[in-house]
């Protein structure tokens, strides 16, 4: 059956039910990807400059290929023997700081960040969690807790584990060596100790994407993880967004964040689309947890699933396209400075590898947020064929954070339709409109 447009929104909320968001004010229908690129049902061609999960390019060959080899010869549930889980898991961890040699495979990142959790809790003995307040890492009952723009009316009385910490703003709040977040941590951690929970563990994102990316020093993490360990609690790494080689410069945040988790989760680009995710921690973890807990997962890490997130770490690796996201992720930001002096609604420009984008502003000292100006604009450049988004807590940060096989060309076009973009926005009405 095909559908047009209104009848394939309609027919969403009739059969999926309300709140089921779509991107953009005129929601897009693809129907084929190839590399960066993206085609609607009227074959309209787009430019990718958004999507994390198709991480080495929308139908990647080696990718398909090796989804179709292991589906033609056998899946099945995890309790069978199966060396694609060994083989992977060996190859993954081997990416990773030493301590940090065993793993469990899940379907989402969701998961990932539950186990997460009770692993925490298996150590310490404690349930009480901290997290930033501007952040997104899950929807289970519990991990759905870690996320106060979404914290629900309901939720099974999780929320009293959850305590929180601004979320880090480098432009607006600098703090160049991490000791202000770092005793922000402090004064939440000894919240829950005197309310007598206890404080088990921090989860963040090392690079704190949902909050808008803070242009932090490397090693910026250093006085946190200190207050962490002190504390007795676990670091917990999301790596869901900002690992598999995004940042440019390391294979993980973490790394260039200058600290070595108890526990890193992962997701989203792990395999390429197909849902895999992941926690990867040391054997005394694992042991703790799998002491606590009988975990079983049917899919997670079923043999399909290892041979398309292997195909993954072979794109990154025979492609070296950690090093490409550094290069082109440098060009796009240089160029998107240049912008910045011609547009002052650009208020600060950041970013590390494939993950960048331009803080829009009402005026560049009060630094107030153009939140409804960065939507047009995000609205014009779908207009335009160029898919990307917005973050942050002012949702005022263009959120650019395309497939890592992204080129100077492709940089060079982004940033082309932006310029137009810019320019016929701010002709149809005023920044603070
Ligand atoms: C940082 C982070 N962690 C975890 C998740 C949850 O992953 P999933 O949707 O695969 O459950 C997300 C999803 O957006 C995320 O951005």
């Amino acid at each position: 059956m095909t559908r047009d447009t209104a009848t394939l929104i309609a027919d969403r909320t009739r059969l999926l039910g309300p709140n089921v968001s779509t991107f953009y004010d005129d929601p897009v229908h693809f129907v084929r990807g190839d590399g960066v690129w993206l085609w609607d049902a009227e074959g309209r061609k787009y430019l990718d400059c958004y999507n994390n999960v198709p991480h080495v390019g929308h139908c990647n060959p080696r990718v398909v290929e090796a989804i179709h080899r292991q589906a033609s010869t056998l899946n099945t549930h995890t309790r069978y023997l199966h060396d694609g889980i060994l083989d992977y898991v060996e190859r993954l961890t081997a990416t990773v700081e030493d301590p940090l040699d065993s793993a469990i495979l899940t379907c989402t990142g969701s998961e990932a960040n539950d186990i997460a959790l009770r692993m925490a809790e298996a150590m310490t003995g404690k349930r009480g969690i901290v997290a930033t307040d501007a952040t997104y890492h899950g929807n289970t009952s519990l991990v759905s807790q870690l996320s106060q723009s979404n914290v629900p009316s309901v939720g099974f009385g999780l929320g009293s584990y959850f305590r929180f910490v601004d979320a880090p703003d480098s432009y607006r709040h600098p703090d160049s060596d991490g000791q202000i977040f770092a005793r922000a941590v402090a004064r939440q951690i000894a919240k829950h100790e005197r309310s007598g929970m206890g404080f088990a563990a921090l989860v963040i994102c090392p690079y704190f994407l949902n909050e808008g990316f803070p242009d932090h020093p490397d090693g910026w993490l250093k006085p946190t993880a200190d207050v962490v360990r002190k504390a007795g609690g676990l670091l917990i790494c999301d790596e869901v967004q900002s690992g598999f080689g995004r940042t440019g410069t390391h294979m993980w945040a973490h790394q260039k964040m200058g600290v070595v988790p108890d526990v890193m989760t992962l997701g989203k680009p792990m395999g390429n689309g197909h849902p895999v995710g992941g926690v990867v921690t040391r054997g005394d973890v694992l042991a703790e947890f799998r002491k606590g807990y009988r975990y079983f997962n049917t899919f997670g890490g079923n043999p399909v699933s290892c041979a398309a997130a292997m195909a993954v770490l072979d794109e990154i690796e025979t492609r070296n396209l950690r090093a490409n996201a550094r290069e082109v992720g440098q060009h796009a930001r240089a160029r998107l400075r240049q912008l910045a002096e011609t547009y002052e609604v650009i208020g600060d420009v950041r970013g590390s590898g494939l993950i960048f984008g331009a803080e829009m502003v009402l005026d560049r000292v009060t630094k107030a947020p153009a939140s409804a100006f960065t939507d047009r604009l995000i609205n014009k450049l779908r207009h335009k064929g160029v898919i990307l988004s917005k973050l942050g807590r002012h949702k005022n940060t263009l959120k650019i954070r395309p497939p890592m096989v992204f080129s100077v060309e492709n940089a060079d076009l982004l940033i082309d339709r932006l310029d137009q973009a810019l320019g016929e926005t701010l002709a149809e009405g005023p920044v603070d409109a």
